[in-house]
């Protein structure tokens, strides 16, 4: 239990992207807890009517649109901790930014590490800044681990829902309409697709590779239809913690925001007695390629992930447009990792250099397909 905070221990908080699903969920969170949390600035991509509406209804006077202003953000308007909660690769820069300038980085843009992972770990090596995960899998994840040595955890599992698709056998009728409804989470468009091919899954498998600093080996992932148990952390004794939450994403995006405490919430509660049966099954990687996909990118290392991310970036938005089939998504991924394996990911621009490429290649492949 940690006491009341003292005003002076109130976080001042920048929320990246305030006006997508995450952004809003963040805000609901600081309205909750004006005791703790103060939101002094927000960032969005190009919708200005609700950023403005947020801005209005907080307070806020520091506000702007798109990367660039996010990057600008992140890096020197004055606070505790940045959220990033932009979708795609389009984070990325505001993510160094904020742990080149010693923020914690409370990290909902999975795409960041996916595609710049060594440059993230770079920056705050270089600056000071912490990651503390909103993902749900990676909250809970951290949560299980609580610091425990390496040397003690023997591999730990995400859990997937299994999408939307996971018992249906035709995936190349699937339409739009299908894949944006997912069976437990309401989130923002790009992410839900992911979730339907299970991309999604695979940037986790990127993502918790660099958050907990775990060889690809030791990063499992299985379904679990009813998304109650959010990871698993298997210790070398055979002890396994499976961290379990609603599935409200209120309770990663608080527990980030309020690292290390934990703060009361007055949102839903997982009943024990009404949980019934809890299912775990092995993923179907013939049917959903696109998490051995993340697999051999994220060894390969280098840009190939960055090259990977891009290109599935366009591929979900031509699918958004219907102009590819859902099956096409990940063969347009493979597609291009084949024609650009990458090269170096070092520094910030060889990898936009590598994304720039991979969209293009992706682009033109979408072309040829229509
Ligand atoms: N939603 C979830 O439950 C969930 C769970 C775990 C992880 N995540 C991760 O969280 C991130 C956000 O997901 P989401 O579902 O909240 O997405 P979303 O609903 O589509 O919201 C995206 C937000 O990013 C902003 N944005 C887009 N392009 C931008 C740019 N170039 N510069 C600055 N801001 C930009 C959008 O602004 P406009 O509204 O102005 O376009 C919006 O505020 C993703 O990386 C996703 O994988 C989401």
């Amino acid at each position: 239990m940690t006491s009341d905070p003292s005003p002076s221990s109130r976080r001042r908080v920048l929320i990246l992207g305030s006006t997508g699903s995450i952004g809003r969920q963040a805000v609901d969170v600081a309205r909750a807890h004006p005791d703790r949390i103060e939101v002094v600035g927000l960032v969005a991509g190009s919708d200005e009517a609700a950023l403005t509406r947020q801005a209005d209804e907080l307070g806020v006077t520091e506000t702007g649109l798109g990367s660039e202003a996010a990057e600008q953000a992140a890096g020197t308007i004055e606070c505790d901790v940045v959220l990033n909660a932009v979708v795609g690769a389009a984070g990325l820069r505001a993510s160094v930014a904020a742990l080149g300038a010693g923020r914690m980085l409370a990290l909902a843009n999975k795409e960041s590490l996916v595609a710049g992972g060594d440059v993230c770990l770079a920056a705050a090596e270089r600056g000071g800044g912490i990651i503390v995960p909103v993902d749900s899998e990676h909250s809970a994840i951290a949560q299980a681990l609580q610091g425990a040595p390496r040397e003690t955890v023997e591999r730990i599992v995400l859990t997937a829902s299994g999408g939307p698709f996971r018992n249906r056998r035709d995936l190349g009728s699937v339409t739009p309409q299908e894949a944006l409804a997912h069976p437990t989470w309401q989130m923002g468009p790009k992410i839900t697709i992911d979730s339907a091919t299970l991309m999604n899954k695979g940037l986790e498998v990127i993502e918790a590779h660099y958050l907990f600093d775990l060889d690809y080996d030791d990063i499992d992932v299985v379904v679990h239809p009813q998304s109650t148990v959010h990871g698993i952390v298997e210790f070398v004794d055979g002890t396994m913690l499976m961290s379990a939450a609603p599935t409200d994403m209120h309770i990663p995006i608080q527990a980030a925001l309020t690292h290390p405490d934990r703060v009361a919430s007055a949102g839903e509660r997982i009943d024990p007695d009404k949980l019934g049966s809890l299912e775990f099954e092995p993923l179907d990687r013939e049917r959903f390629p696109a998490v051995n996909l993340a697999y051999a990118a994220g060894r390969a290392g280098g840009s190939r992930p960055a090259v990977m991310n891009a290109a599935n970036e366009i591929a979900v938005q031509a699918f958004l447009d219907e102009r590819i089939p859902f099956t096409a998504i990940t063969e347009i991924v493979s597609a291009v990792i084949e024609k650009h394996p990458g090269g170096g990911a070092t520094s910030l621009d060889e990898v936009l250099d590598a994304d720039a490429r991979a969209r293009t290649i992706a682009g033109e492949l979408i072309e040829t397909r229509g």
